[in-house]
């Protein structure tokens, strides 16, 4: 059999492609997190460990923990919400340090009431204070398919994506006092919890438990961070989020995000900064 040129030219892009694939590095949830809550509730659905499933009941909700502690690193997952009545639920991704002194990064979703949107809170902690709350609508139902969310932690900043658009952009300003995170290994979390109280505005809405259990799912968990261990983190050779920034369309993007999606930002909120709001803000 002879090959055109044609033919020979799309084996070749075949054979790149696979190998792009064998390098991208992907993650399992059997390999690389622990289902260290929930007693059951939390599944891991197929043997390579790509989706996962966290439940919550009256009696407890569920989630895992990353195996490896990162100082910086880029932590990326899909999650399809509970889909409903999802009222007084939260559903998280996130990073964090442990003790009193913390540092956190998060993603959280407020379920909210058949119908309407859920609210998605993002804050940063550091040394135990966060205070720098920003809320966004999406611009899809996260209950009807699964959709990307990431962190992207360095030196220089963090950066929250939703499908790749970035929404939130923490910059490293120690330059003016402003602490960052940047000396405690975090561990990835999520879970699925009740926090009706908190998350349906002082318990305007209350849990549907004849709903229960709810469940969401987590999918391509794909974390890449510089790992801790022995008191030392090491990082990948070539990693394009340590140095990651954004560039004019990333500014945009989450000018975009923030004009037409954000429902809170600490930044604005006068009446609970009446003193004026963070530095961090201006
Ligand atoms: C629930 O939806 C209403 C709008 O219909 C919105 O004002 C409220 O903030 C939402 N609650 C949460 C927790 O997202």
């Amino acid at each position: 059999m002879k090959f055109s040129c044609g033919t020979r030219f799309a084996f070749l892009a075949l054979f790149l492609f696979a190998l792009q694939s064998v390098c991208v590095y992907a993650g399992s949830f059997h390999k690389d997190v622990q289902i260290h809550w929930g007693d059951g509730r939390g599944k891991i659905h197929d043997n390579e460990g790509k989706l996962l499933s966290l439940s919550l009941d009256k009696s407890s909700g569920s989630g895992f923990q990353s195996n490896q502690e990162f100082l910086y690193g880029k932590a990326e997952v899909q999650m399809k919400l509970v889909p409903g009545n999802s009222a007084g639920t939260v559903t998280t991704f996130y990073l964090k340090a442990p003790g009193t002194m913390w540092d956190e990064i998060d993603f959280e979703f407020l379920g909210n009431i058949s119908g309407h949107p859920y609210t998605l809170h993002t804050n940063v902690y550091t040394k135990g204070t966060g205070d720098k709350e920003q809320q966004f609508h999406l611009w899809f139902d996260p209950t009807l398919g699964f959709h990307t969310y990431c962190i992207t932690w360095n030196p220089q900043r963090i950066i929250f994506t939703v499908d790749g658009i970035p929404i939130r952009e923490f910059k490293n300003s120690e330059s003016i006092g402003i602490p960052f995170p940047k000396d405690q290994p975090m561990r990835v979390y999520a879970s699925l919890w009740e926090a009706e109280h908190w998350a349906t505005r002082g318990g305007l809405e209350k849990t549907d438990w004849s709903k229960a259990p709810f469940t969401a799912f987590y999918r391509n968990y794909n974390v890449e961070g510089c790992v801790w261990a022995n008191g030392k983190s090491s990082c990948p050779a070539n990693s394009p989020w340590f140095t990651q920034t954004l560039d004019k369309s990333g500014i945009d993007k989450v000018k975009w995000a923030q004009s037409k999606y954000m429902v809170y930002n600490y930044c604005t909120d006068t009446k609970r900064f009446p003193k004026g709001v963070p530095k961090v803000c201006t």
